[in-house]
């Protein structure tokens, strides 16, 4: 009941998303580079105002500030995964919907409007795209490996801004990927098309229905030591298990 539900969400916001695309765009900046445009918050209001609807006591937690403190449910939601992309017109973006119980991801949608792939997964029941059954890439080594990462939006004022470990990691890898949608990342590790991810600065509402499809696919996820990964920490790494120890170490300062 859970997943239908947030299914027939990702398509309602992916319908969104595809048609604000053909019309003239609004945007807002939240910092230099960090955008939001009218179409995010369109899809937010839909999404916020239908869980509200369905399910009253749980709890809310979106990008664009439309929270609600509830029981141990909470819906964390990427309204539009991929802005920048978006008002570019460069197309790779998603909307992101997890669903964390007791804090832990539960399951997670997330749904590319311009490919009309849909991931997702519940704990325990597995992975899949448009119903096919996802799985990790089997790639042995680093090496070998197509990664994917990100960089934070402040990144001109921090000196911890991932340009270090980016540069290190490329000398590494079969070659490294930065697409600019985190959901789309995590999910593109679960079907095995990359082979590990990593980012530093992210926050639940990127990460958090992409760690169900990632476990539930057989991958990988930890913060940068190794450590417990928890949605709200702002570094992971995820990646298809076989090259996570390998990745960890470059990742050391
Ligand atoms: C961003 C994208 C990007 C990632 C950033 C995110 P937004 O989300 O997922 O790939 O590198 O960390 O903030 O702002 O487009 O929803
Ligand atoms: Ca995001
Ligand atoms: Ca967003």
């Amino acid at each position: 009941m859970l997943l239908p539900f947030a299914i027939e969400l990702a398509y309602r916001a992916g319908e969104i998303l595809r048609a604000g695309l053909q019309q003239a765009r609004h945007t807002e900046s939240k910092g230099p580079t960090d955008l939001v445009s009218d179409i995010d918050k369109a899809s937010e209001a839909m999404l916020v105002a239908a869980i509200r609807q369905r399910f009253p006591s749980h709890s809310i937690v979106a990008e664009e500030g439309s929270n609600t403190e509830g029981d141990h449910y909470t819906w964390v939601i990427d309204p539009l995964d991929g802005t920048l992309n978006y008002v570019h017109g460069f197309p790779c973006f998603s909307v992101s919907i997890g669903l964390l119980l007791d804090g832990v991801p539960y399951l997670g949608v997330v749904y590319d409007p311009l490919r009309d792939e849909l991931f997702s997964a519940e704990r325990g029941q597995g992975a899949f795209c448009n119903q096919q059954p996802l799985r990790v890439s089997t790639t042995p080594s680093l090496i070998q490996s197509l990664l994917t990462t990100g960089f934070p939006y402040e990144r001109a004022s921090l000196a911890d801004n991932n340009l270090k470990e980016f540069s290190r990691i490329l000398m590494h890898a079969q070659d490294v990927r930065r697409p600019g949608s985190a959901a789309l990342d995590m999910a593109y590790v679960a079907a095995g098309r990359f082979d590990g991810y990593w980012e530093l600065g992210t926050k639940a509402w990127d990460l958090a229905a992409g760690a169900v499809l990632v476990t539930e696919a057989g991958g990988q996820i930890t913060g940068w030591q190794g450590e417990a990964w928890n949605p709200f920490q702002g570094r992971i790494v995820a990646t298809n298990g076989q090259i996570h120890a390998e990745l960890l170490q470059l990742l050391k300062p």
